[in-house]
Order: C-alpha cells, then structure tokens, then sequence
C-alpha cells in the first residue's frame, strides 16, 4: 500500500493558508499510508484522530474564509466537509486493520475525497473571494 497523493500545482486554490492546510492533509494521508501494515493499531488509531482533528480545523478556517466572502456555496460546501468527518467516524479501525483489503479501501477513500474536494469543490468558491483574504 504505497499509493500516495503527489501535490502538484493543479491543486492550488490560490489561496496561500488554504493551500498550506491542503498541503498538510496530504501529509497526514500520505503518513498514513506508509504505516498502516507496520504500525501498532494504537498508533494508526492515534493518526485517524489526528487527520480528523486537523480536517476540522482546516474546514472551519475554509468555513471562515466563505463566510466572510459571503460565498453561496457556503452551505453546501459545509454539508460536504461534515460528511467527510462523518465517515471517518464511522471507521471501525478493529475490523478494518484486520483486513488489507479494507485497509486499501479506506486510504482509497481518503485519497480520493481529498483529491476531489480540492480539484472541484474548493475551485469553486475561489471566486467568490479576493486573494488571500484575512481567516474569520
Ligand atoms: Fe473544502
């Protein structure tokens, strides 16, 4: 399980601390991706809380930056972002690390929903704010 997210500059939004956050998220997947067949499940389960952590945080800076545009995209934007965290607490780390094949199928997942969500849905409320606009 080695597939890893690569950044490359089509996933720019334009917005430099959004970019910075995306940026990490990959990280964070990524880090998970290298470790899930070596780590203890303590430590895999300590790294979902850390992505869920920090994706909540990511999404209510991005939240801030909408609101403040006033973008219309806002609430659906927001309904994205909570099924996201949605999923991730649905996990069931004992049954999926006990399996390869679920263990794929949730880093496939996560890759993709990112990968997606920042290609297409964060494109879209770029251009309802300035550049680089203060986080709320
Ligand atoms: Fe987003």
């Amino acid at each position: 399980m080695s597939e890893k997210i690569i950044w490359n500059p089509t996933f720019e939004t334009g917005h430099d601390t959004i970019d910075a956050q995306h940026q990490h998220l990959v990280a964070i997947i990524n880090a998970l991706t290298e470790s899930i067949g070596q780590s203890s499940k303590e430590t895999l389960v300590g790294s979902i809380a850390e992505l869920k952590a920090y994706a909540e945080y990511h999404f209510q800076a991005e939240e801030g930056v909408m609101e403040a545009a006033l973008s219309p995209h806002l609430s659906a934007h927001r309904a994205e972002h909570q099924a996201f965290i949605d999923q991730i607490e649905l996990f069931d780390l004992d049954v999926i690390l006990a399996s390869e094949g679920l263990a794929a199928d949730m880093l496939y997942f996560l890759r993709s929903w990112l990968t997606h969500h920042i290609l297409q849905e964060d494109k879209k409320f770029m251009a309802d704010i300035r550049p680089n606009p203060p986080l709320a």
